[in-house]
């Protein structure tokens, strides 16, 4: 059997479970509310989408996912289950299970070690078979993401951006995931070589069953990666739907301003162009967000009752969560806003 097989997946549990998760970092200047009480699921084989400014949340949040950081308050379970609940060896298990790689591919790797030795250090650290195994696996990876085999004895500083990438790629996979967060892994990259890259995680989640949790701002990678996309502001959720219809028919008025500052790749793009909104000043500071809709500082449709209600979590068509007092099925506060000056104008 090939030495990189992963585990399958029980399809009756979603890989990861996030309820109410809280993450706050305590500093000098007060409380830091990263992340605020966010809930979603992410299901087995999947491609789940994180999009948001700079500052909303997304990294603490891929953090937590990856079991780097303690959630303040709230919940995330793996495969129904909650690692404390576990065995010491379980844990373990979980740990190696659930990983991350970071948008800085030279940051991650050792610039005194040769690429093979440090595809080989995740195995050593966690005491995987032996020397002889470790070599096997780590030329397997090597080979998997397509890298040439006397890349194995080079160093970090010799390789491009791409290549160093793909060795932290190499690095995950010897430790057969289940799922990965992919936190802007293409954002240090070319843009010449960054669909390469895409299509080498999309090539291994085909072949491996792995699940990804993709963070990136760039809308075009995630709507072309994703299965469903979350949207976060301020450590909030804002929509969670699938990925078709966050990116070409968003229904919050955060999202559509996100994706209105997007150029629009191809004249036949099929995103609505009556919905460009300027997204004006900057994110609040997660000190002290803003009471009721955390959005309402900058929101254009924003009423009195934004200000004093926070908006519920509410499914208004399959699949597809907004969390705006005045979104349903039919779109929106902005779509009827246009639509009554569309019709005004007639
Ligand atoms: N260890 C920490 N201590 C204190 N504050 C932190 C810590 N880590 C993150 N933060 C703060 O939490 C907020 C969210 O940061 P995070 O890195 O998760 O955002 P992000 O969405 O990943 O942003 P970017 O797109 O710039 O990477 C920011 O205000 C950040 O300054
Ligand atoms: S709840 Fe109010 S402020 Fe928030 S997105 Fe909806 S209209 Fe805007
Ligand atoms: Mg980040």
């Amino acid at each position: 059997m090939n030495a990189l097989a992963s585990n399958p997946i029980a399809d009756r549990d979603n890989a990861i479970s996030v309820d109410d998760l809280v993450i706050h970092f305590h500093t000098r200047a007060g409380t830091v509310k990263a992340v605020d009480g966010v809930s979603f699921d992410i299901r087995p084989g999947e491609t789940f989408g994180i999009i948001g400014e700079s500052g909303s949340g997304k990294t603490t949040l891929g953090r937590a996912l990856a079991g780097l950081l303690k959630a303040t308050d709230g919940h995330i379970r793996y495969q129904g289950r909650e690692p404390a609940a576990l065995s010491k060896a379980e844990q373990r298990q979980i740990r190696r299970d659930y990983q991350i790689i970071f948008q800085d591919p030279h940051a991650a790797l050792n610039p005194r070690m040769t690429i093979l030795q440090s595809v080989m250090e995740p195995m050593e650290i966690l005491r995987d078979g032996d020397a002889r195994q470790r070599q096997r696996v780590a030329k397997e990876a090597l080979e998997r993401v397509g890298l040439p085999a006397e890349i194995g004895r080079r160093y970090p500083h010799e390789l491009s951006g791409g290549q160093k990438q793909r060795v932290n790629i190499a690095r995950t996979l010897t430790l057969k995931p289940r799922f990965i967060v992919c936190d802007e892994v293409v954002a240090a990259l070319d843009v010449s070589i960054r669909g390469s890259v895409l299509n080498l995680f999309a090539d291994l989640q085909k072949e491996l069953g792995i699940t990804y949790a993709f963070i990136t701002h760039d809308i075009s990678v995630v709507s072309h990666v994703s299965d469903r996309v979350g949207v976060l502001y301020l450590g909030r959720l804002m929509e969670v739907g699938p990925a078709a219809a966050v990116t070409e028919k968003p229904i919050h008025p955060y999202t559509q301003a996100l994706l209105s500052a997007e150029p629009l790749p191809l004249p036949s793009d099929q995103r609505d162009q009556r919905r460009a909104i300027r997204l004006q000043g900057e994110i609040p500071s997660p000190l002290a967000p803003p009471s009721g809709c955390r959005f309402r500082t900058r929101c254009p449709a924003a009423q009195s009752r934004c200000a004093e209600q926070e908006p519920a979590w509410r499914e208004v068509a399959p699949e597809h969560w907004v969390a705006c007092h005045f979104a349903d099925s039919e779109g929106g506060p902005l779509d009827r806003e246009q639509s009554i000056q569309h019709n005004n104008n007639r």
